[in-house]
């Protein structure tokens, strides 16, 4: 059973579920694909890819909306929330204002970047989440250039602390040639704390993680497999260290 960590499946927030209905059927092909846990992590923070209302206080909305209608209607996924952070300058003030919303009120904050943000940025504006006790997983490292050009970037970012989620899709040539041969990389160079979904849809983005799962079998041993689909993912719920 998997716990997929990187979800747009809350309606009407982001480019990700536009209905209840897309939440659904999202929630039930995830299922299909043996994940039993999903985290809600809604893009915020970032104008570019989120709706007019996407706050803090309509995304706790949402969630909870979801959470009943999982309840009502006996949909087999146990949900989360977290959300997906555009990271910039000025976290520390919105940490201290509390409108951050980490992984399940845990340390633990998902973050993503702008594709052509300086390593720099990155590495400031990580370490101010770190300096508020915060621990930041790096949603796609895969894709982001300022990895490809700083190439000890990785290394760095895991040594300051933070954890690196991969998408299942980078592995299966989603977004290009370049991310899927880091993608793999980085697996076997074990640089890689947590696979997610990173799903919009129920077509192209989907939340089925089967597919990934078949593809590490006759790759990785099984403890290997499960750290990565499921026990780090526990550990981060949890609050506990890894
Ligand atoms: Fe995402």
């Amino acid at each position: 059973m998997f716990i997929d960590m990187h979800c747009h499946i809350l309606p009407g927030l982001d480019d990700g579920a536009e209905s209840v209905n897309d939440f659904r059927e999202m929630a039930s092909l995830a299922y299909d694909g043996g994940t039993t846990i999903m985290v809600a992590t809604p893009h915020y923070m970032n104008s570019a890819q989120c709706t007019a209302a996407n706050s803090k206080e309509s995304i706790l909305r949402t969630y909870r909306l979801m959470k009943e209608e999982t309840q009502r209607n006996n949909i087999p996924i146990n949900l989360y929330l977290g959300s997906e952070m555009l990271c910039g300058t000025g976290v520390n003030e919105l940490y201290s204002e509390n409108k951050l919303i980490t992984i399940n009120n845990t340390r633990y904050i998902l973050v993503e970047f702008r594709f052509d943000d300086d390593i720099h940025h990155v590495e400031f504006c990580l370490n101010s989440l770190i300096s508020c006790g915060l621990v930041p997983i790096i949603a796609h490292p895969e894709r982001y250039t300022f990895f490809r050009d700083y190439p000890y970037g990785i290394y760095k970012c895991i040594e300051m602390g933070c954890k690196m989620q991969i998408n299942k899709g980078s592995v299966f040539g989603k977004y290009g040639e370049y991310p899927k041969k880091y993608a793999k990389w980085l697996l076997s160079n074990n640089l890689v704390h947590l696979i997610a979904s990173d799903c919009h849809d129920t077509v192209s983005r989907t939340p089925y993680m089967g597919d990934i799962y078949e593809w590490m079998l006759t790759r990785f041993s099984r403890d290997r497999i499960n750290e990565l689909l499921h026990d780090n993912q526990k550990k981060i719920l949890l609050d506990k260290t890894f």
